[in-house]
């Protein structure tokens, strides 16, 4: 017995020591410019390159498609998903506001549409989007001509209960007037993109809920690509909690020690059918970022974006710390807190102008 557990262990030993040199071969190949020059030429052997030599994808390609599955899952199983009624109310609420209107509109997507409005009305607690849903539907139905397939739909509307083609609509499209404009004008605007700089040192007091909650309100006024909003704010301001998390990120090393409250943006991939959206949790999230930084200032806070770079040890770092799902990858983290008087702020000098616009004829 002691001989062959001595022998599995060399050649387990061996083994290992075998792999860590095949790594390192693989490592130096990837590393090598004349491979990366050769793999540059074509994106086939940049794939080739990615497939063999370098596992920087590798995440990234897990969670687009476990998204990607849980999406057709959803679609095809009945369990209630938020992101197709989302896309579909609002592609058609667009339809409905379409100059000149037309006859018929959403004929291949209406029946997709009412399967997730029913199943989201049995799962669903977000009383605003199907209200929104409701709506729209209703208004939808009370203004396209009928066709088979609409008609149909229609009576798998109506049989949902509390639904009424006549019922009073108020979350559908409407006029701009004077009372959604905003007093702000130019120059308080621009003093505000002044004023809000990355801040990394804070006063040592606690940032009120009540308040990150209002940023939040403000910043998912946000655009997002079909109204998906496909993010989740998460905060933390437990001291323990803080260390852990201000060690995640690499950026933040130099001050995470006085930061009151660290902020992790994570974006959801199983809101998309198909990889071409893959970008969108980081567009939609980056604009929610700087709405919700421009509402802190707003309130008195300061904020600092921090970069959340893949790599795959923190990734598996933040998936343990906010136990993610595959699916779910962090977008950024923000440090926020009351400015500390006495804290400095990088200059930061903009570009000019001239160097980044252009009118092209
Ligand atoms: C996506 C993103 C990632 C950033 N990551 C870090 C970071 O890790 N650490 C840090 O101190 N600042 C970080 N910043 C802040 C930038 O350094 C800062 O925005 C930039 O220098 C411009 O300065 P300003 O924000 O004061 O205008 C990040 C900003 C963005 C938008």
């Amino acid at each position: 017995m002691g001989i062959v557990n001595s022998i599995k262990f060399r050649a387990s030993r061996q083994y290992s020591k075998f792999l860590k040199s095949i790594l390192s071969f693989r490592a130096k190949l990837a590393n090598s410019e004349k491979v990366v020059i050769w793999a540059a030429k074509s994106p086939r052997r940049s794939s080739l390159y990615y497939f063999l030599l370098s596992s920087s994808f590798d995440r990234e390609h897990y969670s687009v498609l476990k998204g990607k599955l849980i999406h057709i899952k959803h679609d095809s199983s009945g369990i209630s998903h938020d992101a197709t009624l989302r896309r579909n109310i609002h592609r058609i609420e667009k339809g409905l506001t379409t100059i000149p209107l037309r006859k018929t509109f959403a004929q291949d997507y209406i029946n997709e549409t009412i399967y997730a409005y029913e199943n989201m009305v049995q799962d669903s607690s977000d009383h605003n989007t199907l209200k929104w849903a409701t709506d729209v539907l209703s208004l939808y139905f009370r203004t396209v001509d009928p066709t088979t397939v609409i008609e149909v739909a229609k009576k798998r509307f109506l049989q949902v209960k509390g639904t009424s083609i006549n019922s009073v609509s108020n979350f559908i499209p409407y006029y701009r007037k004077d009372n959604v404009k905003s007093d702000i004008e130019f120059d308080s605007f621009q003093q505000l993109c002044l004023q809000r700089r990355s801040v990394r040192w804070y006063q040592d007091s606690k940032v009120p809920i009540d308040l990150i909650y209002k940023a939040v309100s403000a910043a998912l006024h946000s655009p997002s690509a079909c109204n998906r909003q496909p993010y989740r704010f998460v905060f933390v301001d437990d001291p323990e909690q803080l260390k852990i998390a201000g060690n995640l990120p690499m950026g933040i090393k130099t001050f995470s020690h006085n930061v009151p409250l660290i902020g992790i943006l994570i974006g959801d991939l199983s809101a998309y059918f198909d990889e071409r959206d893959r970008h969108i949790i980081y567009i939609d999230g980056g604009l929610a970022a700087m709405s919700f930084m421009f509402a802190l200032e707003t309130l008195g806070l300061s904020s600092c974006p921090i970069n959340w770079p893949d790599i795959e040890e923190r990734e598996r770092g933040l998936e343990k710390f906010l136990k993610l799902k595959p699916h779910e990858r962090g977008i950024m983290f923000f440090s926020i807190g009351y400015p500390l008087e006495e804290g400095q702020i990088p200059y930061s000098q903009k570009k000019t102008i001239d160097n980044i616009i252009k009118y092209h004829k």
